[in-house]
């Protein structure tokens, strides 16, 4: 990389910190409607520091929360590259259980503190950064660069298709660059070249009108509390197979290299187990743990409710209970499909002493990439530049629905680069993200631009 880049990170260093918590310190929580005014505030602090950096962006409106769209495109006769990242994050309860307030980032032991540190607002203004330093050492850029920074990643994406689909043409490219994984480990950087997909519901069963007295009438009227739990029940056979008729149809086995490939990374379960504070390992018969978690699919309750939730005993037979369960889905499963068979699951096994309601949120398949393509060779030699360290290719259990999207509607495969740790706490309190990620994530990211054009 060229020595006067390598400067302007140098000495800029300092200020990207001073950028990012003041990032961090905007509450743009996507879930939460009184947040609405500061999640806007995190968009616009975005496109100003696009605009700054000398890529030309702007607010898109939608029906819920603004889209930041931003592009340099002057690089002539380059590939173009479009980076995907999320402003918006998470709710931060329980607030109790923070050291430090979520929204007062605070640094120690290396790692900012915050909501939103590593997922994904540190990760992703990573490569404002590396473009700010290219543009403004160098005055351009060694590919064309389309920023879409969105503010609902967290509540499902739902206007971002949307605005896909409407750019379509604008937003042509040949590969996109997101930054919102994780390493392998700490000092083992990573390039995730697959996710899992994901389909998400619940699942609501209805009793009498209104909770009875369990003494008076328990025993001759259904209660939903028992009929969910036999239900969900039902979904695993002892072996952890899922039960769903069809849910295996499409399910592409590991090959024998990928199983291979798998084993030889480093993995340690106790040290696994004591990290999750779980006594033992489970799930599907057959499968090692890293298998179980980046490549067979699953069906999960996320949260369940039902009947008297308070302090000491209340004999009721409750008027209804519910669950919120997803699945994850591997390749070739189709989310639709999916969902329809969950869906038919509990019908043909819901007795009809009870009524039965069943609500989708969302979904999307899982996606792999091109391990060989060019692109993953430049993004190899940006983080071996970056973080001095050759990375491992791995998969991810989690989900990203816009990667899916981009190779549907753009026919493009996603790098995806993630400079934090499965360990950094999103989605829970004490979020955080290491400040030498990112800086060392900046450099790649810098990197990345000048490899990507080599090809
Ligand atoms: N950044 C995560 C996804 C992730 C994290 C993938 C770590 C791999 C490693 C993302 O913000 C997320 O949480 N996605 C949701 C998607 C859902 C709401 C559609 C998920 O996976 O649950
Ligand atoms: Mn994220």
């Amino acid at each position: 990389m060229m020595q006067t880049i390598e400067r302007y990170l140098a000495d800029n260093k300092d200020r990207f910190v001073r950028e990012l918590l003041d990032f961090l310190k905007i509450p743009s929580v996507s879930a939460i409607s009184t947040h609405n005014g500061d999640t806007r505030k995190a968009g616009e602090w975005v496109r100003d520091q696009l605009n700054a950096a000398g890529v030309k962006a702007e607010l898109v409106e939608t029906e819920g929360h603004p889209i930041v769209y931003g592009e340099w495109t002057k690089a002539k006769g380059a590939p173009t590259v479009l980076v995907y990242g999320h402003y918006d994050v998470q709710p931060v309860d329980p607030l109790n259980e923070w050291k430090t307030p979520p929204f007062q980032p605070d640094i120690r032991e290396g790692h900012v503190f915050a909501r939103g540190a590593t997922d994904d607002k540190g990760q992703m203004l990573t490569h404002v950064k590396s473009a700010e330093a290219w543009l403004k050492s160098s005055g351009s850029l060694p590919v064309n660069l389309k920023f879409v920074i969105e503010g609902e990643e967290e509540v499902g994406s739902n206007n971002l298709d949307l605005f896909l689909e409407a750019r379509r043409k604008q937003l042509a490219c040949d590969v996109a660059v997101v930054s919102d994984t994780s390493q392998y480990a700490p000092g083992i950087p990573a390039i995730t070249y697959g996710l899992r997909g994901i389909v998400a519901c619940e699942l609501t069963v209805h009793g009498p009108r209104q909770d009875l007295h369990s003494g008076i009438f328990g025993g001759s009227i259904a209660n939903p509390c028992n009929v969910l739990a036999k239900l969900i029940a039902q979904l695993h056979d002892d072996d952890g197979r899922v039960q769903v008729p069809g849910f295996y149809d499409d399910v592409a086995e590991l090959s024998a290299e990928e199983r291979r490939e798998f084993q030889s990374l480093p993995f340690d379960e106790a040290a696994f187990l004591k990290e999750l504070g779980s006594p033992k390992t489970c799930g599907e018969k057959g499968y090692s743990t890293l298998e179980r978690r980046w490549a067979r699919p699953t069906c999960d309750v996320n949260g369940l409710t039902g009947g008297y939730q308070g302090e000491g005993p209340k004999t009721i037979i409750p008027a209804k209970a519910s669950a919120k369960i997803t699945c994850r889905l591997v390749p070739d499963q189709d989310n639709d499909r999916i969902i329809a068979a969950v869906e038919k699951f509990f019908r043909d096994r819901c007795p009809k002493a009870v009524r039965m309601e069943f609500k989708i949120y969302h979904g999307c398949p899982a996606t792999v990439c091109d391990i060989h393509s060019p692109w993953m060779k430049a993004a190899r030699a940006a983080i071996k530049k970056g973080f001095g360290k050759e990375p491992v290719l791995i998969r991810e259990g989690g989900s990203i629905p816009v990667v899916g999207t981009f190779k549907k509607l753009l026919g493009v495969d996603t790098l995806l680069l993630g400079w934090g740790q499965n360990t950094d706490n999103l989605h829970g309190p004490n979020e955080r993200f290491s400040l030498d990620a990112f800086h060392s994530g900046i450099h790649s990211s810098a990197a990345l631009w000048e490899e990507l054009a080599r090809k």
